[in-house]
């Protein structure tokens, strides 16, 4: 299959690729659109045989659910049930935005592998006019997980959707790179206290200065299901291992120097304040204590050390203050938990 690669401008003029879009998606085919979070690979959300083919283009553990994306929160009734005041005012207050709501599925509505047969779906509205426009147009729920291939970094741009679907999927609407750059926030309305599941751009701050009380989901939380089951699978992971080390420039350069000592290459991802560490390669997350430039730049300084011969990839820790949060959940990931220890 030739994959299309069709530039939409943000002012929704260029009709003819929305309309492409749409019969794609409508006839049962993958596009992958922009959100203000990261890529996403949709598929009509009623359509099953339309959302299979995202698990075999991504490579997907069958028993991974996908977030539906709606153009208005209207459009929730077809597909949810019961679902609670704090939610609504989350909805209220972040939508459109990074903020997906675990809630109860209406059954017999969407296609069974959305929900991977589970009675919750996770939904939200996408802050982006190429999304929204096309959402608009077509009226029907989009499932769409980030447009990566399963395990990699999520995709900032069209050119990553490229790399890691060529060949597998018909359309990527480019709309140039994702703002935030890190997934939507994951929080369960099912369970009893809203439990966040995944950390992004809606902190657990700005959550609960809206509804109170909010739980994070730890990764020892096994007896507390539901938890996304997304969670338990490797991700965001470059061919090469990925250690978390001290953020301090002394114990950076003592690693790089013992690296080299075993005639290996390193690459450092870290803010310009690390950059006069005598390193193979460097990725900068931007000026330091700017958490949400490193946001924008993480994924893309994970994908860059796989065009590179690196052996090991160092990360000093960033803040968890905010959004960093969201950037050290996907660190942790990133490097199986593991730390440069010499
Ligand atoms: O920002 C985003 O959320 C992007 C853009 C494209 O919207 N999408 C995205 O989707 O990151 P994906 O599939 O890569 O991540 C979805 C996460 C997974 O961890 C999945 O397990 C969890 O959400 N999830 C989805 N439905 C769920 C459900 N019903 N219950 C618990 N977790 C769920
Ligand atoms: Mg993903």
């Amino acid at each position: 299959m030739k994959t299309t690669i069709v530039v939409v401008d943000n002012l929704s003029t260029n009709k003819s690729s929305y309309t492409q879009a749409v019969d794609l998606l409508t006839k049962g085919e993958l596009v992958a659109f922009p959100t203000e979070t990261v890529y996403g690979l949709g598929a009509i959300a009623t359509c099953e045989e339309a959302v299979a083919k995202i698990f075999e283009a991504k490579g997907r553990p069958q028993d991974n659910p996908l977030i539906v994306h709606i153009g208005s929160k209207e459009e929730i009734k077809a597909f949810t049930h019961d679902i609670p005041k704090l939610a609504e005012m989350c909805m209220d207050m972040f939508w459109p935005g990074p903020l997906t709501l675990i809630l109860p599925l209406k059954t017999d509505t969407l296609a069974k592998n959305v929900t991977a047969g589970l009675q919750t779906v996770g939904v939200r509205i996408p802050e982006h006019t190429v999304a929204l426009e096309l959402l608009r147009l077509l009226k029907q729920p989009v499932a769409a997980p980030s447009a990566n291939k399963s395990g990699k970094p999520s995709p900032t741009k069209a050119a990553h959707v490229y790399h890691d679907l060529e060949g597998k999927i018909p359309l990527i609407l480019d709309g140039g790179t994702t703002g935030i750059g890190l997934e939507s926030t994951v929080i369960d309305f099912v369970s009893e206290i809203p439990t966040i599941l995944r950390p992004g751009g809606v902190t657990k701050e700005m959550l609960e200065k809206v509804i109170g009380q909010v739980r994070e989901a730890k990764p020892t939380d096994h007896e507390e299901a539901p938890r996304a089951p997304g969670m338990k699978y490797a991700h965001y992971a470059p061919d090469s291992p990925v250690y978390l080390i001290e953020a301090s420039i002394v114990k950076l350069q003592e690693a790089v120097e013992k690296i080299h000592s075993e005639q290996k290459k390193v690459a450092i991802i870290a803010s310009e304040s690390f950059n006069q560490v005598k390193v193979d390669y460097f990725f900068s997350l931007g000026k330091k204590n700017e958490l949400n430039d490193a946001a924008h730049l993480l994924y893309q300084a994970l994908r860059d050390c796989d065009e590179t011969d690196v052996d090991i990839i160092l990360v000093p820790v960033l803040s968890t203050e905010g959004v960093g949060t969201a950037i050290m959940n996907r660190l942790e990931k990133a490097s199986n938990g593991k730390w440069y220890i010499g």
